[in-house]
């Protein structure tokens, strides 16, 4: 399989099923997930198989806008066998030049305190950290979440000026 030449990314459609195994990577369970997506728009970036010409989706990011002026990435993953190779970047200008254009003055990203590819991939392409949710993933998730064998409790906010 090869990347399609352009890289273009487009809205998943209303009638094709969410794929939640990709947006999965990204956040903890389903009904995390469902909490947001309904108000969101999805984004996909799908790669051709050159023998079956099947289209794959191999990365995806979700917009919510929070008022007339912020928007949020509320969930960006890519498909594991693709980490690595600069698409997550990829995907991050796209929804930086898609907000621009549609107006919004100023993008927002939250992650996990100890996400630290993350944090290092969100700030690499601009933005600033700008608070700090205290405890966020203890309070509001049932189960503990562990990465990298750290113990997840604050939400880190990212934001970059469009
Ligand atoms: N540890 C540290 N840095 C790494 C690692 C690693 N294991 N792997 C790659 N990187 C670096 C890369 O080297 C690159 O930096 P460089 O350009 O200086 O070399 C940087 O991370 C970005 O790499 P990309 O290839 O552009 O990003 P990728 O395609 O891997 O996508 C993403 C990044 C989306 C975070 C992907 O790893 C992923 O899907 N992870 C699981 C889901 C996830 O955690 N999503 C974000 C949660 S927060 C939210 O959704 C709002």
């Amino acid at each position: 399989m090869n990347l399609n030449n352009d890289r273009s990314v487009r809205k998943l459609k209303e009638h094709e099923s969410i794929p939640y195994s990709l947006l999965l990577l990204a956040d903890e369970t389903k009904e995390a997930i469902d909490v947001y997506i309904k108000d969101s728009e999805i984004y996909v970036l799908e790669i051709e198989n050159k023998i079956s010409k099947e289209n794959k989706i191999i990365g995806i990011y979700v917009l919510q806008s929070r008022d007339d002026n912020k928007i949020e990435i509320k969930n960006i993953a890519v498909d594991e066998k693709f980490q690595g190779q600069g698409i997550g970047t990829f995907l991050l200008k796209d929804a930086e030049v898609r907000s621009r254009k549609n107006g919004f003055k100023t993008i927002i990203i939250g992650t996990a305190d100890a996400g630290i590819k993350q944090l290092y991939l969100y700030q690499k392409v601009g933005f600033e950290i700008f608070e700090v949710k205290k405890n966020f993933f203890i309070d509001n998730y049932p189960e503990p979440i562990y990465e990298n064998g750290v113990l997840l409790k604050d939400r880190v906010m990212l934001k970059k000026v469009l």
